[in-house]
């Protein structure tokens, strides 16, 4: 066996796109579409899922499955029967490991902490609660349906009924936000009972209406000021930094994304789902029909899948730089050759000269960004961009 089909083997992710919500917010470019209750076809949806997952996971039987993720969109707003019925089909066709992390998200309306409880017997053991702000003025201004008392009352009563590990998705650099309204957000945040918190810089993404009217963002210093005071609250609160936007109480970091950043293969089902597996002829890409009616009417005539490619040799050393470095940890160097299947001798050079510019540095046996690496990784990792 070469090096390259030593990752065939290695651990898998399963991804599972729920693709409604009761709303679309101003900022999301998600593959996510706004639906009535009553109008969200939830039996078809699921029909098709469970069609999906069986055909596919044929080909990764063997393969061990450490996380199972359930993402949107707003899953929680399917049933915990639903639920229960993609995680039955999940054990039943492929290799899951007993302790499998299995995480729901959802968001904090009242509607969905009543379904808590059975999300919890229907086998999720991890819950992501999209906060985004906690306080009222941003959260009309992101068009939440929510309001700052549900959001915390839907992490207390998620800790209440049993969850052990719990995360809270927070934006900061809110249109007319200041420093002292953002530290405010993450300081009674890091109050909850939570393990861990994706703390995110709100981004203005093409095809999003806050794309097309632009709201008064806080310029690069505030922001800057915000990141790195909140990240001092974080510290002081017990979570650690160990991805760009990701902090962990208890070292309960999330395997799940955990998997992306060091480039391991994931299988996405489910509308416009992505997938990453490698094959004994390389490395793939796929991704699924993105439109939710689309998608279902696809899986019945078995043409659901879109877009598939190899990835060539510098997209992988780009990609394998643009996930990794995000860790703070960074990688090793054999863990570069198991999930790109390229000798190190390939990319020792830049790595090396980016040591000398003092933008990467080497701890132990891993290569990492150094401080300024990190504070300008984009510009790292563009550096790694395969020649036009
Ligand atoms: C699929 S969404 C979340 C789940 C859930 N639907 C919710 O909104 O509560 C994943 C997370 O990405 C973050 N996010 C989405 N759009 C963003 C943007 N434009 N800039 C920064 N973070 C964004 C939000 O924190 C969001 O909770
Ligand atoms: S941020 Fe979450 S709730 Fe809002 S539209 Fe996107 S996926 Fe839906």
């Amino acid at each position: 066996m070469n090096e390259a089909s030593a990752a065939i083997h290695s651990p898998i992710s399963l991804y599972i796109h729920l693709p409604w919500c009761l709303h679309k917010c101003a900022y999301c470019d998600f593959n996510s579409h706004a639906t009535e209750l009553d109008s969200l076809p939830e039996q078809s949806y699921l029909q098709a899922l469970l069609t999906d997952l069986q055909q596919a996971t044929k080909t990764i039987v063997q393969r061990e499955v450490r996380s199972i993720f359930i993402g949107g969109g707003t899953p929680s707003l399917f049933s915990p029967a639903s639920i229960e019925k993609i995680l039955v089909a999940c054990k039943e066709s492929t290799s899951l490991n007993s302790d499998c992390e299995i995480t729901l998200e959802t968001n904090p309306g009242t509607f969905e902490h009543q379904k808590f409880s059975e999300f919890l017997a229907a086998g999720v053991n991890r819950l992501s609660i999209g906060v985004q702000s906690l306080n009222n003025k941003h959260l009309n201004s992101l068009e939440r349906i929510h309001n700052s008392q549900e959001a915390i009352s839907a992490i207390q009563s998620a800790a209440k009924i049993g969850f052990s590990n719990i995360n809270a998705d927070l934006m900061f650099g809110l249109p007319k936000q200041s420093i002292n309204d953002a530290l405010q957000d993450i300081q009674t945040l890091c109050e909850q009972p939570l393990t861990h918190i994706s703390y995110y810089q709100l981004t203005l993404e093409p095809n999003t209406l806050f794309h097309r009217f632009p709201p008064d963002l806080p310029d690069e210093d505030i922001t800057w000021t915000i990141q790195n005071n909140g990240m001092e609250v974080l510290a002081k609160h017990g979570f650690e930094r160990y991805e760009v936007s990701a902090y962990a109480h208890d070292n309960l970091q999330c395997l799940h994304n955990i998997n992306y950043w060091q480039f391991g293969d994931y299988l996405g089902i489910g509308a416009g789902a992505h997938s990453k597996l490698s094959t004994a002829n390389g490395i793939i890409r796929f991704q699924r029909v993105r439109q939710p009616s689309s998608y279902m009417q696809a899986v019945s005539t078995g043409s659901h899948i879109i877009q598939e490619h190899y990835i060539d040799s510098e997209s992988l050393i780009f990609e394998f730089m643009l996930n990794n470095l995000r860790l703070r940890r960074g990688f090793k160097a054999q863990a570069f050759t198991y999930f790109t299947g390229l000798e190190w001798s390939v990319v020792k050079p830049r790595i090396l000269a980016f040591i000398e510019d003092g933008l990467l540095e080497k701890s132990h046996d891993y290569y990492r960004a150094s401080p300024m690496g990190y504070r300008f990784l984009d510009e790292v990792t563009q550096r790694f961009l395969p020649a036009a």
